[in-house]
């Protein structure tokens, strides 16, 4: 027999008509428009379909009707109110009788490409600059109230990460070096003056959110789970400073392949008409505002053929810095290239693993400045990145000139690196250095 689980439940009414009723006592709403319309319950949502509650159960439960101004319900999608939840359907019959068999269409995993697909939960909190990051519940993945006047809307001050979860050949569930997400995002914060977010929170916020999530998991070798941090300035603030009110939020969608076609080689465009940082910039932290003015480049990129852009240094433009979203790579005469983190590049944490990966295999991996020039007579080249995992290039184009790496077909090196990277994010193979976090 299947196990119950409930994976929401809606309580309206009583503890909010206590809310309701300060206001009415601060004479801002007449009573009667309390009652008028509105339903008083809890409604259970489960795997086996859903029913009516009594609102008894639930009186002393702590609303927050703030996160949804206006709205005169509070949605639970993990935490104790579930497991009270559960307990009271397990021991009530009538209740369970009443359920009404919601029509679930099973997950569609196949074709799964990089775009957004709703989510049940999110992690979600809110605190005033430079406060303690409170312990928040999970809400459902929905709008967020934001005024126009916040931080982030005029100012862009706001970061992001991105990772992702996913089944294993162990038949785990897995982070891949989720610490280095959560340090490089600390990075941001400060750079940004944003509430930096403590490691561990970061970490547990993560793990809430994929385990809430967990059937929107694709099952191996369909894809991933993808995980967006946010760290924004949602207070209100005129002048450019950092908003007073800082928010956190953890949100996930089940994806495929950044670039379409997986393994299949990508042609790039490189620009020398447009940069994605400066020195003293923010290039190397994920703040919003980089990706914004990558938007155009890349339209343009792909309009003409190519998968993405690839960009130059914005002082001399000849040397490389990085592909759109990922970190650049290229292999001649069997020794690896990338370009030096500069202050103008993002630390990729997949650049790390494969330079660390490389140099155990007995590769020379050199991080230095490395011209277009040169680049153009590799013999390999590939990028990296958490969404772009090992993607090979088989063509570079700058203005006139073109060149095709390794008669543009995937690499040895770039597919051994592949290999031996999925190998270990997977648990196809031993985590030598200790990346792999098993979180279910
Ligand atoms: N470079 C940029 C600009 C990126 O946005 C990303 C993606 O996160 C990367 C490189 C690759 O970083 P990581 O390997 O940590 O995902
Ligand atoms: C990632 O690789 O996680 C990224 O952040 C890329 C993203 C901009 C799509």
């Amino acid at each position: 027999m299947t196990e119950l689980r409930v994976r929401k439940v809606e309580i309206r009414g009583v503890p909010l008509i206590g809310y309701m009723r300060r206001l009415v006592d601060r004479g801002k709403l007449f009573p009667a428009r309390i009652w008028e319309g509105k339903k008083v319950g809890v409604t259970y949502e489960t795997n086996m379909g859903k029913t009516i509650g009594r609102i008894d159960d639930f009186r002393d439960i702590e609303l927050t009707p703030s996160l949804h101004p206006g709205a005169f319900k509070q949605t639970f999608v993990d935490g104790p109110v579930l497991e009270r939840a559960e307990r009271i359907l397990r021991e009530t019959p009538a209740l369970r009788g009443r359920m009404v068999p919601i029509e679930e269409k099973p997950m569609d995993w196949e074709g799964l490409d990089f775009s957004i697909r709703p989510s049940h939960a999110m992690f979600y909190a809110k605190i005033k600059k430079g406060e303690q990051w409170p312990r928040a519940d999970l809400v459902p993945y929905e709008e967020i109230g934001i005024m126009p006047s916040a931080g982030v809307l005029n100012y862009g001050q706001g970061l992001f990460e991105g990772m992702k979860a996913y089944w294993s050949a162990a038949g785990n569930i897995v982070l891949f070096r989720p610490e280095d997400n959560a340090k490089r995002a600390q990075e941001g914060a400060k750079r940004l003056s944003l509430t930096p977010v403590p490691v561990e929170y970061f970490i547990d916020a993560v793990k809430r959110v994929v385990m809430a999530n967990k059937h929107l998991i694709p099952p191996m070798g369909k894809g991933s789970l993808y995980i967006r941090p946010l760290l924004l300035g949602t207070g209100q603030i005129l002048g450019v400073q950092s908003a007073p009110e800082h928010t956190f939020i953890v949100y996930v969608s089940p994806v495929g392949p950044y670039f379409k076609g997986g393994l299949t080689p990508i042609k790039l465009l490189v620009s020398r008409k447009y940069h994605r940082a400066v020195p003293g910039g923010t290039g190397n932290v994920k703040a919003i505002g980089n990706y914004a003015a990558g938007i155009k480049p890349s339209e343009e990129a792909r309009s003409n053929g190519y998968a993405e852009v690839m960009y130059l240094d914005a002082i001399e433009n000849i040397y490389i810095e990085e592909v759109g979203a990922a970190n650049f790579f290229c292999v001649k005469d069997r020794i690896i290239y990338t370009p030096k983190l500069r202050g103008t590049i993002l630390p990729g944490i997949t650049r790390d693993s494969v330079i660390t990966i490389a140099r155990a295999l007995g590769y020379k991996v050199f991080e230095k400045r490395i011209s277009i020039d040169f680049a153009m007579q590799a013999d390999e080249a590939f990028c990296t990145g958490t969404a772009a995992v090992v993607s090979p290039i088989s063509s570079i184009v700058m203005e006139e000139r073109i060149a095709i790496f390794n008669k543009g077909k995937v690499g040895p090196i770039s597919t051994r690196l592949y290999q031996d990277l999925t190998a270990i994010q997977e648990q196809r193979a031993d985590d030598p250095f200790g990346w792999v976090r098993e979180i279910g």
